[in-house]
């Protein structure tokens, strides 16, 4: 916060005050979303050994930050790793990489795919107006891994809920080729947002997309080992913790110490909370997310601590 303070008019305290953020990483000028993708795969690797990529056939890459638009970034990470797999990205904002889990979900259910490498990975320093103190703040750059594959009866994901208001997307945008929206308003060169809108937004949405898939998944709010919610503001976080009626020690939070990382987010909290020992084998989580679209996606899952 004091760095970014050096460059727009704010301040550590106001920083933290309104968001709870303190810190957050960015890339290096010659680093971009397929390098955080291929590190974090890495990382999976170190973790669980070289065999955790065998028989890949599938990667799905979530992000609104690509290296290019063609080719895709899945295939830099599909290259990198030589995996004999199909490779796309998914660009719906924050919520990307569980639309992604949602995706490769439903290709191993259905049989289509057998092992699927789900990233999320986003250098959100890299479309942000330097400029503009009402976003520069809040986001940082991240990048999430994980195998998405069959797992014993009972366990995995229990439901998924998807959601989009396009009406939204004044909101929160940023120009790609066209440059304007259909009705004619014009897209920022750099990421734009009205912040108190997508608050108001983000607090109600959290809330209703996380009722909505504890009642598709047949269970209850109690029934919740840990809340793992996008990491945008603390104050959304809190909102959304409060109008549940969570304890505090059911919700995994770290946007203190990244900020936003966009489709990253949800991916960097669940490690953390694996690593620290809290989310254990058997554990039902709640993930949720939301973004540009205005969209959303929210899943229960019960984990299975697979060793490959
Ligand atoms: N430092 C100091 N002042 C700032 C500032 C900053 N970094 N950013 C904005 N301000 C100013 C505003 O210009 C405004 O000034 P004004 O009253 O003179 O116009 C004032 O602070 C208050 O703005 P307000 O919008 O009421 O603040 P807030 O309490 O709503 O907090 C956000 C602003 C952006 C932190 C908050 O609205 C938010 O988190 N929104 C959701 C953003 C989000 O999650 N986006 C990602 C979605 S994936």
């Amino acid at each position: 916060n004091h760095d970014l303070a050096q460059l727009v008019e704010t301040s550590d305290e106001w920083v933290v005050t309104r968001t709870g953020i303190r810190e957050r990483r960015f890339t290096a000028e010659d680093e971009f979303a397929s390098h955080m993708a291929i590190h974090a795969t890495e990382n999976m690797i170190a973790k669980h050994g070289p065999q955790v990529l065998d028989g890949v056939d599938l990667v799905i890459l979530a992000t609104s930050t690509p290296d290019a638009l063609l080719p895709a970034t899945a295939a830099i990470v599909q290259n990198h790793f030589k995996l004999k797999a199909g490779a796309f990205d998914v660009i719906a904002a924050c919520p990307g990489w569980m639309y992604a889990l949602s995706a490769a979900a439903a290709y191993v259910k259905s049989g289509m795919a057998k092992k699927v490498l789900t990233i999320g990975s986003d250098a959100l320093s890299k479309i942000l107006n330097w400029e503009d103190r009402g976003t520069l703040v809040l986001f940082g750059d991240g990048a999430c891994a994980a195998i998405v594959e069959a797992v014993p009866e009972g366990y995995g994901f229990k439901s998924f809920v998807l959601g989009a208001d396009g009406e939204g997307a004044k909101h929160l945008n940023m120009r790609c080729i066209n440059t304007t929206l259909p009705d004619g308003s014009p897209l920022t060169e750099k990421v734009s947002m009205n912040g108190r809108e997508v608050f108001k937004f983000a607090v109600r949405v959290m809330s209703s997309a996380t009722r909505e898939a504890v009642a598709k998944a047949n269970m209850q709010l109690t029934d919740i080992a840990y809340f793992v919610p996008h990491q945008a503001n603390f104050r959304i976080i809190d909102a959304a913790r409060s109008s549940l009626e969570l304890p505090p020690e059911k919700v995994v939070s770290n946007v203190e110490r990244y900020g936003n990382t966009s489709a990253a987010s949800v991916g960097i909290a669940m490690r953390e909370a694996l690593d620290d020992g809290r989310i254990k084998d058997g554990d039902d989580l709640l993930l949720v997310s939301f973004g540009a679209g205005l969209s959303w996606a929210s899943s229960v899952m019960r984990w299975h601590a697979k060793t490959f």
